[in-house]
């Protein structure tokens, strides 16, 4: 067994809190994500679990061993960093070798387990080679098959693919969702990039400023985030946020924003009726703001009348800049809209899937969970 459990977790340096409580249990063979802005303490919370820093109050455990005090080498984990840093001077067979051969693992084990390694990487004709006759793709599977032939119970990784271009990053973000698959064990992923955090995780946990922010599945974040720095953190482009006040009857409710005003559907206005009087912040995702003219079937949205500011077609899709009223919006709109730069369409807005904060607490109003 696997798990992994952060209990009530600090780490200061200095006057810097880098981790602040951090409580976070995560089951065996779970892929979890941790994902944050830089400087929000995410390499630092991978760092206490791999035993490279030292926590200032509370405790870690793998499995039901206490690890706080466990030396790194002896907590059964294998880490894979940006900068994985391979030694040039040694084929790719020894630099994935050289961990198994420091601990004595006998020679017929290692061949083995370097030989399994590299066929699930899909590198054993590279064996041979030196680091510097490989691409930059191949040396970062080296660096993961490096920390495959540990057979850790715990897989912990850094920004391992930030030094990939583009496309490669794509193909290994595939190629590790599928080695999580195939070891059936727990993977700890630290990412910047809330794409890769949301494509390759079973759970993400947002952090910001050393403390959790929000635990859940991509959906539940992406549909529910908790609170405004979640909702304006996952999912690209972002969520629109805007201003509004609620007004409500006995069985209606609209928002007033500054220079448009809405009408609520049934199931909004009863989450929000008792927030009648208040300012709040709503945020609706690009991809519930319509082209009028392509509303799906089905789905109940109020038309509006914007401006179209700049007109983006990606093939796909077309993102489309607005202004209603004077607050500016970006929809992702059907590709065959006809918006045009300058000129006025009609648009509709899916309010059913709008947001609301409190704009001091910043924390979400009346969430309901996630039911798909
Ligand atoms: N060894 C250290 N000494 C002093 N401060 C540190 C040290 N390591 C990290 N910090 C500070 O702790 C905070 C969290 O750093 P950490 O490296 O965990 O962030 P991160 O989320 O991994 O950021 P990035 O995305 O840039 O890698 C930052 O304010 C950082 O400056
Ligand atoms: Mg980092």
């Amino acid at each position: 067994m696997a798990n992994v459990r952060f209990d009530h977790v600090t780490k200061r340096f200095g006057k810097v809190v880098a981790v602040d409580d951090f409580t976070l249990e995560i089951p065996d063979r779970d892929f979890v994500a941790l994902v944050g802005p830089s400087g929000s303490g995410k390499s630092t919370a991978l760092r206490l679990l791999a035993g490279l820093d030292t926590i200032t109050s509370g405790d870690i455990y793998i499995g039901d061993r206490l690890i706080n005090r466990i030396a790194p080498r002896d907590r059964d984990i294998a880490m894979v960093f940006q900068s994985y840093a391979l030694y040039p001077h040694m084929s790719v067979h020894d630099n994935m070798a050289f961990g198994l051969s420091l601990r004595h693992v006998p020679r017929d084990e290692i061949r083995r387990r370097v030989l399994e390694a590299a066929q699930i990487l899909g590198i054993d004709q590279l064996l041979p080679r030196k680091p510097r006759e490989l691409s930059g793709g191949q040396r970062q599977r080296v660096a993961l098959g490096r920390a495959i032939v540990r057979e850790p119970a715990v897989f912990l990784l850094d920004e391992p693919l930030s030094n990939l271009d583009a496309k490669l990053r794509v193909q290994t973000r595939a190629e590790i969702s599928k080695l999580h698959q195939r070891l059936g064990t727990t993977f700890v992923y630290v990412t910047h990039d809330q794409i890769e955090a949301m494509t390759m995780a079973t759970r993400i946990v947002v952090m910001n400023e050393g403390r959790i922010q929000q635990v859940g599945t991509p959906q539940e974040l992406y549909e529910r985030p908790t609170n405004l720095f979640v909702a304006g953190f996952i999912g690209s482009p972002a969520m629109n946020l805007f201003e509004g006040e609620i007004a409500a009857t006995a069985d209606t409710a609209s928002i007033n924003a500054s220079t448009f005003h809405l009408e609520l559907p049934l199931d909004q206005a009863r989450r929000l009726r008792d927030h009648g009087g208040e300012k709040l912040v709503f945020g609706i995702r690009p991809e519930d703001i319509y082209d009028l003219a392509f509303l799906p079937p089905g789905i109940e949205a109020q038309s509006m009348q914007a401006r179209v500011d700049v007109v983006e077609p990606l093939g796909n899709e077309t993102l489309l800049y607005l202004l209603i009223g004077e607050q500016q919006f970006l929809a992702r709109v059907d590709a065959r809209t006809r918006a045009t730069p300058g000129a006025q369409m009609n648009v509709a807005l899916n309010l059913s899937r709008l947001n609301a904060f409190d704009p001091q607490s910043e924390q979400a109003i009346a969430l309901e969970p996630v039911t798909t």
